[in-house]
């Protein structure tokens, strides 16, 4: 397909409108086959569960083009696995995996023209979601949802690329304990909108949340998880059960192991360790890695050694090897990069 007349290199993280998206509907108790639709609007009563107690969660995954040419997508088994887990706590019906994955091939292959040119530094990023969408006005899950996929040609999350950037330990908090903080529901985003607005007007790129129990410990940010790398050049990130099970960060807990025989720790990380660490990054779809250079916790500032000009040595190790998975320049472990 001849690819869109787009200027790729100038892309930001927004919505461009493309031509095709997939809409399946849940009714009587079963999902319909789906289709594909150029329509990108929906028209919902007023009363709808989603607009009236936020019954909606989401998933975000990209295409790329390899070096060969080829469109492939990065292991959207593991999205189809935790959309099923974030409808379940919300109590909406599940949209088998298997299903899952079928309808972000048929998708993308039908906006081939919008998956970005190898090399341009653009991906196309996939959004699936779901939500109730039948009247409901007493507190109780919708019966009736619609599940649907959109994509939009992307480049990088934060301003800059991979310029660091300059995150603050929150007041705020953007899950409770045994809360929603693990599933991508949508009420998680809008309780972090407030303080990142509040963030940026205070001249920071991201907030750091601590844990939502005893406020010592590092969770993650609004939109990504967390690795640091120590000064002997170890990986140690965040372990808790209120952050997103990033699959960037389990992939780059991989890649650590298995590409870069390097050492791993996935545990509880305390705030009063920032100073020990020598990088730090935040990791995931939308960010990739991004290096985060300075911490700035209640007016004490922690510069991570790697400065703010360039990502670290072994963020960049760590950035260069999954983006040469994802692009086909590395080969991948069975299974992580699927062909369109
Ligand atoms: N944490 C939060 C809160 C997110 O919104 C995301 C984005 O999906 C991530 C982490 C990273 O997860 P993944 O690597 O699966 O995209
Ligand atoms: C992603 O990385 O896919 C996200 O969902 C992060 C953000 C855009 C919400």
């Amino acid at each position: 397909m001849e690819k869109k007349d787009i200027d790729w290199g100038n892309l930001g993280f927004g919505y461009v409108h493309t031509d095709y998206r997939f809409v399946s509907n849940y009714k009587n108790g079963s999902w319909d086959e789906g289709v594909l639709t150029e329509d990108a609007n929906i028209v919902l009563n007023e009363c709808a569960c989603v607009l009236q107690y936020a019954q909606t969660a989401f998933e975000g995954l990209k295409a790329y083009t390899t070096e060969d040419g080829r469109i492939v997508v990065f292991r959207p088994d593991l999205n189809g696995e935790r959309m099923e887990n974030s409808a379940a706590r919300l109590k909406m019906p599940v949209y088998p995996k298997e299903k899952f994955v079928e309808a972000v091939k048929k998708v993308v292959k039908a906006n081939e023209g919008y998956v970005p040119p190898y090399g341009s530094g653009a991906t196309l990023y996939i959004r699936p979601y779901m939500f109730g969408s039948d009247p409901i006005i007493g507190v109780k899950p919708a019966n009736e949802y619609q599940f649907r996929i959109f994509t939009t040609p992307v480049g990088p999350y934060f301003k800059g690329g991979a310029k660091p950037i300059t995150v603050r330990i929150s007041d705020f908090d953007r899950a409770a304990p045994h809360g929603t903080g693990h599933i991508k529901a949508g009420l998680n985003y809008a309780m972090s909108l407030y303080a990142i607005v509040d963030a940026h007007e205070k001249g920071f790129d991201e907030n750091m949340y601590l844990d939502p129990g005893t406020r010592t410990k590092l969770e993650e940010t609004g939109g990504a998880n967390i690795i640091f790398i120590t000064k002997d050049g170890k990986l140690v990130t965040p372990k808790s059960d209120s952050i997103l099970p990033s699959i960037t960060r389990r992939s780059l807990v991989q890649v650590a192991k298995d590409y870069l025989n390097m050492e791993v720790e996935e545990r509880e990380v305390m705030l009063s360790e920032l100073s020990d660490f020598a990088e730090c990054g935040l990791c995931g779809t939308a960010a990739v890695i991004s290096p985060v250079g300075k911490i700035v916790d209640h007016g004490k500032e922690i510069c991570l050694p790697a400065g703010m000009e360039d990502m670290g040595p072994v963020t960049k190790k760590l950035y260069d090897t999954l983006t040469g998975i994802q692009m086909g320049r590395l080969e991948a472990p069975k299974g992580w990069v699927v062909e369109i």
